[in-house]
């Protein structure tokens, strides 16, 4: 019972609802944009430190913005902020008053000196945004709106400073004292304190300050720009303390990913980077990856610690692609930043394609293409499907930090993706050389972006600008018809209303497309098809036969496609196709549309059993392959997952889909025993290492266990344990234990017994040791989590903890979606649990009892009353207020 409301039964939300809702947190609009008054040409910080106390002096230098409408008064933003001081012009001032959170202040005339001084006690801060302690260490995260959280300040990306910075602290504390830009001075106060000066010449937003400082260890090196500028490096990590192990040898990777970065961007984007030192600091406690504050990244441990021992080939991967990620920012972020919130696609969207570009390069360009697609479809296309779902460029929002989204990212990335496929590599360079030359050291709009492009790469982007205003995957019905020599394609698209967004227009829609001969397995070229209207034909002469039409080959456009295609023809493009994409694209088509048509009991027995046939065939041909390397044969026996699968049915069952997509692979791993052990065992020969072959066969090893667990599971048991003692390496010791925490033999208990044993003074490693758990397959996972919540090791405070058990688990769909609800009450218990210690993370909690409108009704009634029971919350956060709220809509 609810000791607040005694009267309410437990879990009534009819009761609930009686009580008075807190009023709505005001929505800010895109259309309502105004330049801020005032100008901040240059900011001065000093910072007296202390884990439970910093005092905060900040000295603004202001100045009348000529742009904007002239103001006798300035609006600074605060948050749990109260002024120890105020100063103006270097005299004391009443002439300030508090509204709201923010303190506004006169200003007679045109340029001033504001003075400011603020305490915090950065230990009490668990929200983890402005200033706060992470094992023993302070640090700042202040995207989007943290560094109201340190001082008064014009906390918006258009008021752009210099900044200078002055710390100083207990020397034996924090040895360490880091900050944005160049070192300028240090020096010891004589008292067991010192202090150190940086200064960062290039004027930047707030949300791009950062500061760090503590016991901490550095990897140093080097690199020359271009143009020849040395630039120190620096990744510095937590000095180990007793009994905690060394993480400095596990920066290694991080370090050669980072110089791999610097040049590929000067290469392929002309951009070189501007200042004397670059530092990385790795901290356990961050609400997201990573952060690109200027010349300063801080990063979460996870994304910058990697060795063979402890981190998989995935890892080893995120790792690179994040380092990239926060080092272009440096140029697409930080060098031109934006206007307003509005527009975080323009630095986000604009680095997401840079770094999968990066990432490509780096590896093999089409399995890292296929991730990248798996990722958007399995979090993206959901999103812009639900309650949740906004433009690239949102129109309004009421707390910033709820659009760091999928959309915004993901989908954004591949907006910016389709001008390049329209424009051609080099004309694409060209509107990015004239985007940067443009808008440097200013903060854009993505319509700068777009009207760059457009210029720089002489394309007319007119009617593309809808993809940044419009909500929600395009969906394009295709047919192929065939008469006389004449191969036509029809093509039509729908963009589905969203929240918001009721009717919407049809968009450019770049496809890429092939015609093979059936006879010859050949096709005549690849064709650039652009559907800009709701319907249109495209005729192909010189056919004498129907044609196997391969299309959205590269996945050159973020939309779902349509197409009754005839099972033989995905089997002979699975086969066949010369685009590594469309043969994954293939495979997964032909299961998808199986597994449609099996859950809406649209198949026969003997139907059914014709279509597994079909599909082994494909999967054996695949095994076989000897022209594939073994990276692209794992993404080709991946079978898609529950979320996108559901996501192709209006209503989705995920009990029904969840149980015929394992019978599924029984019945798969069934046929196929034979190969799959083969398979396994000709993978398990290939040498270590961190090479392509190497990389492949720990991929494959582990696919063939995920199958032969499914159809003989005694046998995947033993393989299982097999390969987790052989394991050199994590990739292996993890996908073995993947596969045994979701059986029921003995080998499980005593494998996630040693692997919590050997690893348990390793955070990231137990991290995994819950994710593995909780995402299993085991029919008492949902237990087991319970069990897990209160296990030594759980802690609500660290958001890699949290999330390794509960976002894994909202995304385990047969223990989520159990029946009884019991999974949607464990996540809306940790909403409320975790929403006053740190709202944001909280609020990322929410999504996934979002999904209800599109779920069974009984499940659908549950997961609601969940959100309701949330909804009731007193003192919610506005984070989760709002995605609670939407979700409810
Ligand atoms: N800007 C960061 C990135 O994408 C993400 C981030 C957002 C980090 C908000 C912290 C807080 O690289
Ligand atoms: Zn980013």
């Amino acid at each position: 019972m609810d000791i607040r409301n005694p009267s309410a039964p437990d879990g009534n939300p009819e009761m609930a609802d009686a009580a008075v809702p807190p009023p709505a947190p005001a929505v800010i609009r895109r259309v309502d944009y105004q330049p801020f008054g005032w100008l901040v040409p240059r900011l001065e910080l000093d910072f007296q430190l202390g884990l439970t106390d910093t005092r905060v002096a900040a000295t603004l230098h202001v100045e009348r913005n000529p742009a904007a409408t002239p103001t006798g008064q300035i609006r600074l933003n605060g948050e749990g902020l109260a002024p120890l001081e105020v100063t103006v012009d270097g005299q004391p001032t009443s002439l300030w008053r508090m509204a709201g959170d923010d303190l506004v202040l006169d200003l007679p005339g045109t340029a001033h000196t504001i003075g400011l001084v603020t305490r915090i006690d950065p230990a009490a801060n668990t929200q983890l945004s402005g200033l706060y302690a992470s094992g023993g260490m302070l640090c700042t995260q202040c995207e989007a709106e943290g560094f109201r959280r340190i001082t008064f300040f014009p906390d918006r990306p258009d008021v752009l400073s210099i900044y200078s910075v002055r710390m100083s602290g207990d020397a034996d504390a924090f040895p360490v004292l880091l900050s944005n830009g160049n070192l300028t001075a240090r020096g010891d106060n004589g008292d067991g304190t010192h202090w150190a000066e940086w200064h960062d010449p290039w004027p930047k937003p707030s949300y791009l300050f950062a500061l760090v400082a503590g016991r901490l260890v550095a990897n140093r090196d080097t690199f020359t720009t271009r143009s020849g500028r040395k630039v120190d490096l620096a990744i510095y990590v937590r000095e180990a303390g007793a009994g905690e192990e060394d993480d400095l040898p596990r920066t290694a990777h991080a370090m050669a990913s980072l110089k791999r970065s610097m040049t590929w961007d000067e290469e392929q984007f002309g951009r070189e980077y501007d200042l004397d030192t670059f530092n990385i600091v790795a901290v356990s406690d961050f609400n997201a990856g990573a952060m690109e504050n200027k010349g300063l990244n801080v990063f979460n441990t996870k994304y910058v610690l990697a060795d063979e021992e402890t981190a998989t080939d995935g890892d080893f991967d995120a790792v690179e692609g994040v380092i990239a990620h926060e080092y272009f920012h440096n140029w697409s972020g930080n060098r031109v930043t934006c206007r307003d919130w509005f527009q975080l696609s323009l630095k986000e969207g604009f680095t997401v394609l840079r770094d999968q570009l990066f990432s490509q390069d780096m590896g093999s360009a089409p399995v890292k293409r296929i991730e990248d697609v798996r990722v958007l479809r399995g979090a993206q296309f959901p999103e812009d499907s639900g309650p949740l779902a906004h433009p690239i460029r949102p129109d309004e929002y009421r707390e910033i930090s709820n659009f760091y989204t999928a959309t915004v990212y993901n989908k954004g990335a591949e907006v910016i993706r389709m001008m390049r496929v329209m424009a051609g590599e080099e004309r694409f360079r060209a509107g990015c050389d004239l985007y940067f030359d443009r808008h440097d050291g200013e903060a854009a709009t993505c319509e700068d972006f777009v009207k760059a492009i457009e210029d720089g790469a002489g394309l007319d982007l007119n009617q593309f600008r809808l993809w940044y205003a419009q909500a929600g995957t395009p969906r394009v019905t295709v047919r192929l018809d065939h008469a006389g020599d004449v191969a036509t394609l029809h093509l039509a698209q729908v963009v589905p209303p969203t929240p918001g967004q009721p009717d919407k227009r049809p968009m450019p829609i770049p496809l890429k497309v092939a015609l093979f001969d059936r006879a010859s397995g050949i096709h005549a070229g690849e064709q650039l098809v652009v559907l800009d209207r709701a319907q249109q034909s495209f005729s192909f002469p010189g056919f004498a036969t129907r044609p196997v039409l391969s299309i959205n080959r590269g996945f050159t456009a973020p939309v779902s496609i349509e197409h009754a295609a005839p099972v033989e023809d995905l089997v002979f493009l699975a086969a066949r196709d010369d685009d590594p994409f469309a043969r994954y694209e293939a495979m997964q088509e032909l299961v998808v549309g199986h597994l449609k048509d099996v859950v809406d009991g649209k198949l026969s027995a003997s139907e059914r059993d014709a279509g597994r046939a079909a599909i082994a065939g494909a999967l054996a041909a695949v095994i076989a392959d000897p022209a594939l390397d073994d990276l692209m044969r794992g993404e080709l026996l991946i079978l898609p997952s529950q979320t996108y699968i559901a996501e192709q049915m209006l209503i989705a069952d995920p009990g029904t889909i969840h149980h015929e997509r394992q019978a599924l692979r029984g019945a798969l791993a069934r046929a196929l025993e034979g190969e799959f052990v083969a398979l396994h065992q000709r993978a398990s020969a290939v040498p270590g290492g961190l090479n392509a072959a190497a990389r492949g066969a720990r991929k494959v090893k582990t696919q063939a266990l995920v199958y032969l667990a499914e159809g003989n599971p005694d046998l995947a048991e033993q393989m299982a344990a097999a390969q987790y003692d052989a394991a050199d390496t994590m990739t292996d010791r993890q996908g073995a234990l993947m596969v045994l925490a979701g059986l029921k033999g003995p080998q499980r208990t005593h494998k996630l017994l040693d692997f919590y044993q050997r690893y348990r003074s390793n955070p990231l490693v137990v991290d995994k040791w819950f994710g593995l758990q909780a995402g299993s397959l085991h029919p008492h996972a949902i237990e087991h989590v319970k069990a897990l919540a209160t296990h030594p090791d759980f802690n609500l405070k660290n958001p890699n903890r949290v999330r390794s058990l509960y976002m894994v688990f909202a995304a385990n769909p047969a223990a989520f979606h159990a029946e009884d609800g019991e999974g949607y009450r464990m996540l809306a218990d940790l909403i409320i649990a975790l929403d006053p210690v740190n709202p944001q993370t909280a609020a990322r909690f929410v999504p996934p009892l979002g999904r209800w409108r599109r779920i069974e009704p009984r499940r659908a009634a549950l997961m609601r009353a969940e959100l309701e029971r949330i909804a009731a919350t007193p003192g919610l956060s506005r984070d989760t207020a709002e995605q609670v709220g939407r979700s409810l809509g």
